[in-house]
């Protein structure tokens, strides 16, 4: 009770240093007039009134939102306001995301190059159906949409420098480079493979049910090229789901700056710290479950030179993620041609992959007038959980492509790190992000996880094999939230689930 008052006078404070804001006539958002950035206020202010739906809160990508009735393919439609020419573009760009690269070379021009290291041939090979990859279910699985990321702590003073300074994010694992790669083309050894051994642990919750947590260890195993770093850094990730990335990089970079606390001044146990992403023009870190891209560009590159082994003009890495120890891999043919341009995937693949990859619609929230799921969301706000998952925005009105510009949306994120606690460490840093901080994960769409990809397992690795287990895993700053989720009478908790699974 204690803590819900708590919330409430934050959430009080929190309105009044708005309104003192807007007030003044120099507005934050350089993108808006005085009068704008009133309205947007306005709108994008916390409800307190739970007995009925807000006005669009369906709409959960504004006029992007896909209205479509929900089955299989509802992470697959485009933005609702693309206009002809850009579902032609999306079309091409959906295209080259499921397009199977083949090894060098090859008589299929221009679709050439993969590898020689990678994770799977293709971006929808871990980004299922457009949703979110999984752990391997039982040991035949495979473990595709997952991969480990690896580094090394600093080992000189000029390494700490480049990581102080954000020259690097990371520093590789001096053989097996940033990301272990279970794959190879043919004559090349694949690195390894990722084993996980889980240990169940209990978790009693109010009114009697009893949950089991299964904790996750990471290992590789039938390593290739000799033994790892003796302090090997390791974080598993699950390819997230795809919907609403264009929404999200379209949002004003104040907002994201204003709802930070990084030394939590209002004393309410959660901080907020935001991802600067770069060195010489620093950037807010947006994707990734670290936070650590700042487009979705930027994102697209890595992943064909990291997870693919294709090079493109962002990324040219035509050996990917060999490392100069791997001389075999980096004695490979290339599938650049010279005819063609300097990479291997050349201008406009990366542009059309971006732009695919940036227009998939958030679908249309289902149950939002229901007495359950109102009830619910009141359990959300009362508990803390929108003190990162923060429910809306109005997007820039300068953002690069005119459908992102001005939207309310209701992403459910504060893109910020928080520090989730030791339970979901992973104990890699990467850039600005520490072992214990993960990025707000948007919840919009999650509830249709099930429909798309046939699984409910959530969280950066997957653990989680349901929502109430994802809630329980929460730690460190949303230790109060955990604790007051758990405390919750059966039926609100359920309530509250209902909520989520309407998003
Ligand atoms: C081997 C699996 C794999 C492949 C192949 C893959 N991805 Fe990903 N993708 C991931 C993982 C894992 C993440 C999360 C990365 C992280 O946390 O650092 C991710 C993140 C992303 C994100 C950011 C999403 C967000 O919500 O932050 C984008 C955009 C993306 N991938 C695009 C692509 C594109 C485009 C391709 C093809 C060129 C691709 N991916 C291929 C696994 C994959
Ligand atoms: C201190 C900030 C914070 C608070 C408070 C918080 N969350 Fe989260 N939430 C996160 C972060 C960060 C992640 C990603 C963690 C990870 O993947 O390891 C996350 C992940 C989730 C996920 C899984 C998303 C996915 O895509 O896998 C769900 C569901 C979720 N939160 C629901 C809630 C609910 C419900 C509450 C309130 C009881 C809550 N959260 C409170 C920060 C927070």
């Amino acid at each position: 009770m204690l803590f819900q008052n708590k919330i409430h006078l934050t959430l009080v404070l929190l309105v009044n240093v708005a309104s003192s804001i807007a007030v003044a006539d120099t507005p934050y958002r350089g993108d808006l007039t005085a009068d704008e950035l009133n309205r947007v206020f306005a709108v994008t202010k916390l409800t307190s009134d739970f007995s009925q739906a807000e006005r669009f809160e369906a709409m959960s990508g504004g006029a992007a939102t896909s209205s479509r009735s929900p089955d299989a393919d509802a992470f697959s439609q485009f933005s609702a306001n693309l206009g002809f020419e850009g579902e032609e573009k999306f079309k091409l760009g959906n295209g080259l995301f499921r397009k199977l690269w083949v090894s060098s070379p090859s008589s299929t021009q221009a679709s050439d190059g993969l590898g020689p290291l990678f994770n799977a041939r293709s971006c929808q090979r871990c980004h299922l159906k457009d949703g979110r990859g999984h752990p391997p279910e039982h040991d035949a699985d495979s473990a595709v949409s997952m991969f480990l990321r690896l580094s090394v702590p600093p080992q000189s003073e000029k390494e700490k420098r480049l990581i102080e300074t954000g020259e690097k994010q990371i520093i590789p694992e001096p053989t097996y480079g940033t990301q272990l790669q279970d794959l190879a083309i043919p004559g090349v050894p694949a690195e390894g493979k990722m084993k996980i051994t889980y240990t169940e642990i209990k978790v009693a919750l109010s009114g009697g049910e009893v949950i089991s947590l299964r904790k996750p260890e990471y290992s590789i195993i039938e390593k290739k090229y000799g033994p790892l770093h003796p302090d090997v850094l390791i974080s598993p990730r699950i390819a997230p789901p795809m919907v609403g990335l264009g929404l999200l990089e379209a949002i004003h970079d104040a907002d994201i700056l204003q709802q930070a606390d990084p030394d939590d001044v209002d004393l309410d146990g959660i901080s907020g710290r935001v991802s600067w992403v770069g060195y010489e023009h620093k950037k807010i870190g947006r994707f990734g479950w670290k936070a650590s891209t700042a487009s979705v560009l930027q994102q697209s590159a890595d992943a064909f030179a990291g997870d693919i082994g294709i090079s493109t003009p962002r990324a040219m890495r035509p050996w990917g993620d060999c490392t100069s120890l791997q001389t075999q891999c980096l004695n490979q043919p290339t599938g650049v041609q010279k005819n063609l341009g300097d990479s291997e995937a050349p201008d406009p693949v990366l542009e059309l992959v971006t732009f695919y990859s940036s227009n998939l619609a958030v679908p249309i929230r289902r149950r939002v007038a229901n007495t359950s799921v109102l009830s619910g969301k009141k359990e959300f706000y009362e508990i803390g959980c929108v003190k990162c998952h923060r429910p809306k925005f109005v997007t820039s009105k300068k953002a690069v492509q005119k459908e992102h510009r001005f939207q309310l949306i209701w992403p459910y994120t504060d893109l910020l790190l928080h520090d989730m606690g030791e339970g979901l460490a992973d104990g890699r840093p990467v850039g600005s992000a520490s072992r214990r901080e993960w990025r707000t994960a948007p919840l919009w769409g999650i509830g249709l996880t099930k429909l798309v990809n046939g699984h409910t397992y959530f969280l950066h690795d997957g653990r989680a094999r349901n929502l109430t287990e994802a809630i329980l895993w929460h730690g460190g700053e949303a230790e109060n939230s955990r604790q007051a989720f758990i405390e919750l009478p059966p039926e609100r908790r359920k309530n509250l689930i209902q909520f989520l699974e309407s998003l």
